[in-house]
């Protein structure tokens, strides 16, 4: 018994406990990592954050729209990591007009950006976005292509979705690749991101980079126990709730998210309820079970009727559901990285080894979810759900 525990943490250890170690860097004296991310009210709130050198100085955000340029101060903060201090700036913006474009830049220590912009959806009942699962490029692949469609093909979209480890490991190197990759994207295109295990630094309690929270500035509405990592926010039509898997560490902050995610379910309503999180409810991977996941969660995603969970982690494609059809379950990837997938179970769909990003689309009473393999854009999956 105790030879075969051994044996197993001794397999474990390195998936356990070893961080890609981080070299000394210094952020530029110039703001970076521009992210555009959602308030809490999808029609009319952003944030945008970005990072400037290593210590707090007075910054600003310039927002211009139809000729009027608005300053709006931004809060600093510095952060330290492993390998060096980065201090990021967000600034919120408010009553923002369905329909409207707007342009900005952002200001630290005099130190202006250049100017991007975006627009707030239209005032229609249809509305798209996009989800995909882990990238975790390494550095020198192929994201900056995959990002770069995406944005083309489907620019009409509200809001890009990803199901965490957007990036291989929480080091400077590998943030630095995903704003080469992505290129200005993210500036526009506000992006939704769950905490996935490879944002957190690895020890017997995992601790979540420091520089996620302050680069994926979300509404602060989400769980005392998972805090900047949860959050939720509402479209006329939805509510999406992000949870963080990962904080599901011990029965404390295992409690806290349930107990939460129990409340902003109920609290939905009869609105579209969609939520995602990394670790899927239902292992695709064979061998994986994610027990403590799927019992945490589960229950309430049934109970209040769910109507479609968007999950990552275990590098394959997945498409099941409850026996009363809600929630449907869905896993997915675009990482260079594919694992041997288990067999399906009766009532689900499992496509090993092809990455694929999807597309959603909603109106009132229709949602009409999309797979495309990401190699070459062919049709892989399809469901539609309806809502009285
Ligand atoms: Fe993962």
């Amino acid at each position: 018994m105790i030879a075969a525990v051994s044996l197993w943490v001794k397999s474990r250890w390195r998936a356990w406990f070893r961080n890609v170690p981080e070299v000394e860097y210094a952020a530029a004296l110039t703001p970076d990592r521009i992210t555009l991310t959602p308030g809490a009210d999808f029609g009319s709130e952003r944030t945008v954050s970005w990072r400037c050198g290593d210590a707090v100085a007075t910054s600003s955000l310039l927002l211009a729209h139809h000729g009027d340029t608005l300053s709006v101060e931004a809060a600093g903060t510095a952060v330290k990591s492993r390998g060096g201090i980065d201090a990021f700036y967000c600034a919120h913006l408010s009553g923002l007009k369905s329909g409207e474009t707007y342009s900005y830049c952002v200001v630290t220590a005099g130190k202006a950006s250049r100017w991007y912009s975006f627009s707030m959806p239209e005032a229609s009942s249809k509305h798209r976005f996009i989800y995909f699962g882990d990238v975790q490029d390494t550095i020198g692949g192929q994201s900056h292509e995959w990002f770069a469609k995406l944005y083309r093909n489907f620019a009409d979209a509200d809001f890009w979705a990803c199901a965490g480890d957007l990036i291989e490991a929480p080091v400077d190197g590998y943030w630095n690749y995903l704003y080469q990759s992505t290129d200005s994207i993210l500036a526009s295109m506000p992006i939704v991101n769950a905490a996935g295990n490879h944002d957190y630094i690895k020890s017997l309690y995992l601790t979540i980079d420091p520089r996620w929270a302050k680069t994926f500035v979300y509404p602060d509405n989400g769980a005392r126990t998972a805090k900047g990592k949860s959050y939720f926010f509402d479209t006329p039509s939805m509510r999406f709730i992000v949870l963080d898997t990962n904080g599901v560490q011990d029965i404390i902050s295992a409690m806290g998210e349930t107990l939460w995610l129990d409340k902003v379910l109920q609290d939905a309503g009869n609105k579209w309820k969609i939520v995602m999180m990394h670790h899927p409810i239902y292992s695709v991977r064979k061998g994986r079970n994610n027990y403590v996941i799927r019992n945490a969660f589960r229950p309430l995603l049934e109970k209040h009727g769910a109507h479609l969970v968007l999950q990552g982690h275990e590098h394959g494609y997945m498409r099941t559901q409850a026996e009363s059809g809600k929630p449907v379950y869905i896993v997915s990837f675009m990482s260079p990285k594919a694992y041997v997938a288990r067999h399906a179970d009766t009532g689900m769909k499992i496509v090993p080894g092809t990455r694929t990003y999807q597309v959603i689309d909603f109106d009132d009473s229709t949602l009409r979810f999309s797979s495309f393999a990401l190699d070459d854009d062919s049709p892989m999956d399809s469901i539609t759900i309806t809502r009285q």
